[in-house]
């Protein structure tokens, strides 16, 4: 099976899942989600994203919901579809009430839809072994980009602008001129044999990937300080990476046309990309199917 839906709780082939046009996801993007990688059909990081996601409902006042009961279903899903390398993809919306701004009054149940889809990973595979161009675009989106909303055309914009170019990612820099994040991943970088990367906060996305990075350099001996940058100051640092959940640790070689890191991946993408490499592997021997 390629892929497979779970609609508040009834699987389904993808292609006929349906949601009521009434849906505060359709129609304001009252909305969150999460976005795991599969890999022999069990959730990487699971921790990290589920408490994610707690979080993001409560940010934005949802009613209480049973996380421990989603994943669950989550996994029901992926073993009705057989899919080990896969990635696994959770939406939640406000739920269904005629058009008005405020809440539903009592609170109606939250639409839940959960897809789970192969994964194919050696396009990206053969990108992190080359490097990636990116662009610089002003980062156009709300002020709490810590919340994994649905919200996301600010994100949808840059990234179009960057494909335009040929290039794999837009990285984000605010009205400070200081780089926040990229459209859908991580930014973190290299300067003076420390790695670095814009300090937490309401302006970025807490990156489950970026956490464990974060483990990995510790663990091999390179230290972390969050710093702020502005993109003339990253295209100077040593080694620039783009991080997240099916990129992992992406090298990227050019901004804006410009070589970084003398136009290859540097040897701290290298060590990171192994060590990540050996933290999947260790996972995948010590936890039970
Ligand atoms: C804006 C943004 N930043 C960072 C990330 C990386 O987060 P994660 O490592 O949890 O995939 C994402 C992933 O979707 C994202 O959309």
């Amino acid at each position: 099976m390629e892929s497979l839906a779970c609609l508040n709780g009834e699987l389904m082939p993808v292609d006929q899942a349906r949601v009521p046009i009434w849906d505060r996801g359709f129609l304001f993007g009252d909305a969150v989600y999460e976005v795991f990688r599969l890999y022999e059909g069990r959730c990487w990081l699971e921790d990290s994203h589920v408490g994610r996601l707690r979080r993001s409902l409560e940010s934005l006042e949802f009613a209480p919901f049973d996380c421990d009961a989603l994943m669950e279903r989550v996994y029901r899903t992926i073993r009705a579809s057989g899919i080990g390398e896969g990635t696994l993809y959770v939406h939640i919306t406000r739920g269904v009430a005629p058009r008005s701004h405020a809440f539903p009054e009592p609170p109606v149940p939250p639409t839940e839809l959960i897809i789970v889809r192969v994964y194919d990973d050696a396009p990206t595979a053969r990108k992190r072994a080359s490097g990636v161009a990116v662009v610089t675009r002003p980062d156009l989106r709300w002020k709490r980009c810590d919340i994994k909303s649905t919200n996301l055309l600010a994100n949808v914009l840059a990234l179009q602008s960057a494909h335009r170019l040929g290039c794999e990612e837009a990285v984000l820099f605010g009205a400070d001129g200081l780089v926040t994040e990229a459209t859908h991943s991580s930014v973190i970088w290299v300067r003076g044999g420390r790695l670095e990367g814009t300090p937490e906060g309401t302006g970025i996305l807490p990156g489950t990937t970026r956490g464990l990075i974060l483990k990995l350099a510790e663990e091999i001996g390179i230290p972390f300080s969050g710093a702020e940058l502005t993109v003339p100051e990253l295209k100077a640092a040593d080694e620039v990476f783009l991080v997240g959940t099916s990129t992992e640790i992406l090298p990227v070689v050019t901004i804006d046309d410009a070589p970084v890191s003398g136009g290859r991946p540097g040897p701290v993408a290298r060590r990171l990309q192994e060590a990540y490499r050996k933290a999947v592997a260790q996972w995948l021997t010590a936890k039970p199917a």
